[in-house]
This record gives C-alpha cells, sequence and structure tokens, in this order.
C-alpha cells in the first residue's frame, strides 16, 4: 500500500456489468441445468460476462440499496495480496500456487476448548448467505461486491470464547511454497503472517462476515479463498485473506499496517472521508470501472447500523 502505481482502476465503461445483466443471470439460474444447456443465448451470455458457475447454496441479498455491482472480472482481476506480489494485476496469474485442498484452520486463545478444524467441515455449521457491500480500500478506490458467506457472530457463538476474551485475531497461513513473498524472507514486503484483528463487539455485529464466495461461486484464489474476513465499514486491510488461524484474546491485536507504519494504518480504520490518510485525501474514492470520483461515505454507508461502536471516541486518535 506504500507503492504509488498508475490508476490502472480506470477502465473502460463497457467492463461493466449493468445490474439487469446480472438480474437476468439469477432468473436463468432458477430455471435449473437442463434449460441453461439446451439455451445457447445464455451460455453465451455467460461466456461474455466470463461469470463462473454457481456451485454454493445461499439466502439472496434483495439489495434494497440497489447498489450497482462491480463486475466479476473487476472484482478478480485488480487484488490486494502482498503474499503473491505488489501489482494488483499480478496477483490472479499467480494466485494457481494456492492450495486450498484439506485447508485446516486452527481456533485457540481464550475459549472453552482450543480445536482445529477442516473448511468444509466448517462450511457444514453455517448457514450461507449472499452480502451485497460497498468495499473501500485504503488508497482510494472502491468496489461493490456480491459476497457469499456466514455471519462471524455464528462462527463466535460456535467457538464459545469465555467471558474474558474482548478480541478476535486473525491470520492468514504461512506457506512458502503457496505464497511466493513468504519465501523472501526479510525481504518480504511485509512481516508474515498477515495478522488482523476486531474487538469482539465489532465482530459479533450483524455485518461481519467470514466470506467463502462471490457471484454465488467459491472464493477466487485472488480474493482469499478458502474463507475471508469481510467488514463492509472499515479499509479494505482488515478483511484478511486465506484465513487459517483464528485466536480470541484479551489484548488489542497488533495488525499487519499498524505493525508496519504505525503512523498511516491504526487499528480501527473505520472508513471515515473526515479523517485524511497521511499522505492522501480520503473524502472521495474511483469505484472500479467509472472515470469520475464519488464521495466517500462515513463508515462507508453503514453509519446506522455500526456508529454506535465508536461512541464518545474520537476518531481521529483512534484512526
Ligand atoms: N490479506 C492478506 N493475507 N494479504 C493482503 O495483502 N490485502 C488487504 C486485504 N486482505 C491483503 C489481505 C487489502 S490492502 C485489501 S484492499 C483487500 O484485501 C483486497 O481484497 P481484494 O483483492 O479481494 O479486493
Amino acid at each position: 500500500m506504500n507503492i504509488i502505481k498508475k490508476p490502472t482502476w480506470q477502465l473502460s465503461e463497457k467492463d461493466v456489468t449493468p445490474k439487469e445483466i446480472f438480474d437476468k443471470r439469477r432468473d436463468f439460474l432458477k430455471l435449473g441445468v437442463a434449460s441453461l444447456i439446451t439455451s445457447n443465448s445464455v451460455l453465451e451470455l455467460f461466456a461474455k460476462e466470463n461469470l463462473p458457475i454457481k456451485n454454493l447454496d445461499y439466502q439472496i441479498d434483495k439489495n434494497i440499496q440497489d447498489l450497482k455491482l462491480n463486475t466479476y472480472d473487476q472484482i478478480t482481476s485488480y487484488n490486494n495480496f502482498y503474499e503473491f506480489t505488489t501489482s494488483k494485476e499480478g496477483v490472479k496469474p499467480l494466485a494457481n500456487t494456492l492450495n486450498t485442498n484439506n485447508w485446516d484452520i486452527v481456533v485457540d486463545g481464550l475459549i472453552e476448548k482450543e480445536f482445529i478444524i477442516r473448511f468444509e467441515d466448517l462450511m457444514k455449521n453455517f448457514q450461507l448467505e449472499e452480502r451485497i457491500y460497498r468495499f473501500r480500500c485504503v488508497e482510494g478506490w472502491s468496489m461493490v461486491v456480491p459476497w457469499i458467506g456466514f455471519k462471524l457472530s455464528d462462527f463466535i457463538k460456535y467457538a464459545k470464547p469465555l467471558s474474558s476474551a474482548k478480541y478476535i485475531r486473525f491470520e492468514t497461513l504461512v506457506d512458502e511454497e503457496m505464497f511466493p513473498d513468504q519465501a523472501r524472507g526479510i525481504f518480504s514486503t511485509i512481516d508474515y503472517p498477515y495478522v488482523e484483528g476486531l474487538r469482539l463487539d465489532e465482530a459479533m455485529n450483524d455485518l461481519t462476515i467470514l466470506a467463502v464466495g462471490l457471484y454465488g461461486s467459491s472464493m477466487p484464489k485472488q480474493n482469499g479463498a478458502p474463507i475471508r474476513l469481510i467488514v463492509p465499514w472499515k479499509y479494505g486491510f482488515k478483511s484478511v485473506k486465506s484465513i487459517a488461524k483464528i485466536s480470541f484474546t484479551d489484548k488489542e491485536p497488533l495488525n499487519s499496517w499498524q505493525k508496519e507504519n504505525p503512523r498511516e494504518y491504526g487499528f480501527y480504520a473505520n472508513v471515515n472521508p473526515n479523517v485524511d490518510h497521511p499522505r492522501w485525501s480520503q473524502k472521495r474514492e474511483r469505484v472500479l470501472g467509472s472515470f469520475f470520483k464519488q464521495k466517500t461515505l462515513m463508515f462507508n454507508g453503514y453509519e446506522k447500523e455500526v456508529a454506535h461502536l465508536y461512541k464518545g471516541m474520537d476518531l481521529r486518535k483512534y484512526f
């Protein structure tokens, strides 16, 4: 995030999928596989849009705010995943080394009983939901993504934390064969594992999810397969990818970017147009696929749902 690059988010308008096409695709999906196979026009539409085949069952988000979705291509071709590279376009072609088979997640710390659970077994315990969210990177770009996941609060209840647990801490897997930048040791871009954390009440908020897919299909490797955090009112760096360890603790976790540069990145990282990054304004953002910038919303548009979590806190100090 410290690296200045040309603004590659300036994609042409034709790259944006109109919402009607996405909605139509959902209607087609409801028709079932038989009708899909017989319909050439549907197959053409799938190919043209470059959409994956839906493989997850979930409750649909009605998108009552009528947010305009970014395309599957945009969401999966412009990524921050430093374990691979600092080039946003470079992540997708490199991410094939990530192997999500036999993915275990360690759950430890202040809980009734520590355990290790395989990703597929974990999934069986929770109801998947689609969550169409704004996603705002601290760097000033944003997108709207139809994530699929389950509530982090449901996972927390399942893990049974002790009353002494005040925070939850997440770690990305460390595996030098899968993640080329980790193999660079002290010359790595950041100190691994990538760590993030939340206060337990933030983690219990209804908006916070563990995401396992997007656009109806399993999470693409470049977006943090098989499972990642999504906290839509915070800058994107809080949404840690490819989680291999979840710990409950009584101490505020030191997250990777705060450790890297505490003057520029804090623990809270709430989207806030009134608190600028030391090197750039946070008042506006560029949505992937559009040329003009739009106003950044307080708490990324989720003020009603989360402002109470920070009542009485000086948001300049706790940035
Ligand atoms: N998680 C890990 N493990 N490594 C990373 O480099 N980058 C973060 C976050 N999670 C990152 C990560 C940042 S800075 C952003 S903006 C988002 O992932 C990007 O998510 P996306 O590639 O799905 O858009």
